[in-house]
């Protein structure tokens, strides 16, 4: 079979050349030559179909054999001069371009500053300007103003890490935030009504931890205050944000709650994604979680930082993070967040 030698002779022919080659210029040449689209070698292969069944047998099967060993030399041929570049070169220069890239370790956000800064966004295209306060806070901000006075219930429901600090009168005035509330009362001393804040950042209660419980946590306060604020606005802006951020196709429940610092207030509970309302281990049986507090700004509140109540009105909402992407991802101890686990935190 002509064909059969015409391959045989072509092998010959470009093994032999192949063992002269010195430079990687020379061996890419080669490799079009030989192995190429427009290479001999294709052509045989492509042209195929016009031969008789019987010899179109064994001229492609040599045809596809010759054309591996080529491969298989041109390969042994690339790391022999690469390697030959490289001796060449000597010391620091000898750079085995060959070698794997090291990989550099990328940083990502902290998945509560992730919620938190998803938050912010859907509140700051609705108009709410973004604010944060201080951690360290007076009795006055984080009480006081908040129509939360001394002996008051309301400060056994917030147990407060107090700074080791007493006034000459035995009063120890300064604490750590247990809420985001006290920037309310700071915003409106600076800032008179038109007003739209959100407040994201830590607060600090002194609790056990446990699964669902840490001593540092975050949350987001809401803020709105003009003319003619109503509750009506106060719902259509936290259904506005659910939708947003849970979905249309969550269920949202307002039930009526106890802040001091509001009247009347509520909380917001969402439908649970895990049961979709049907009651679940996540939510306790209910159907639903509490994501937040809120309700109407207290006349006595603006009262304080002399905002007058009979013309202005406003809605306050204060929502706890952690609790959310543990919803989201299924997160089932919140201490998790806080371990510095790298495993656990590149998953966001
Ligand atoms: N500060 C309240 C809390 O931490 C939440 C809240 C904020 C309620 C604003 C009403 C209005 O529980």
């Amino acid at each position: 079979m002509d064909e059969i030698r015409q391959i045989e002779e072509l092998k010959t022919g470009a093994l032999r050349e192949l063992v002269a080659i010195g430079s990687t210029k020379g061996l890419e040449a080669w490799r079009v030559g030989y192995l190429g689209k427009k290479s001999q070698l294709t052509g045989v292969l492509r042209s195929l179909g016009r031969l008789p069944l019987a010899t179109r047998k064994a001229v492609g099967a040599r045809a596809n054999e010759v054309k591996a060993e080529l491969e298989a030399g041109f390969k042994q041929k690339e790391q022999a001069l690469l390697g030959a570049q490289l001796e060449t070169l000597s010391g620091e220069e000898a750079v085995d371009v060959t070698l794997p890239g090291r990989a550099l370790p990328e940083g990502r956000l902290h998945p509560v500053t992730q919620v938190l800064h998803e938050i912010s966004d859907i509140f700051a295209s609705m108009g709410f300007k973004v604010v944060e306060g201080p951690e360290v806070e007076w009795d006055y901000y984080n009480f006081e103003a908040l129509n939360i006075p001394k002996e008051h219930p309301a400060r056994d429901t917030m147990a407060t890490l107090w700074l080791d600090y007493e006034t000459e009168s035995g009063d120890r005035p300064m604490l750590l935030r247990t809420h985001t509330s006290p920037m309310q009362i700071r915003f409106m001393e600076k800032v008179k009504p038109p007003l739209r804040i959100v407040v994201p950042g830590k607060v600090f209660r002194y609790e056990a931890t446990d699964a669902t419980h840490i001593p540092m946590f975050h949350q987001i306060e809401g803020l709105a205050v003009d003319k003619g604020i109503s509750m009506a606005d106060l719902k259509g802006t936290l259904y506005e944000f659910a939708r947003r951020f849970f979905g249309p196709d969550r269920q949202v429940r307002f039930r009526c709650d106890y802040f001091p610092f509001v009247e009347p207030g509520v909380e917001m509970a969402i439908e649970c994604a895990v049961c979709k309302g049907a009651g679940c281990r996540l939510c306790g049986g209910s159907g639903w979680i509490e994501i937040l507090g809120a309700g109407m700004v207290h006349p006595k509140v603006l009262e304080r930082v002399e905002i007058d109540p009979g013309i202005y009105s406003g809605f306050a909402f204060g929502m706890g993070i952690e609790r959310i992407p543990m919803l989201r991802y299924g997160v089932d101890d919140i201490r998790l967040f806080y371990t510095s686990d790298l495993r656990f935190l590149r998953q966001f």
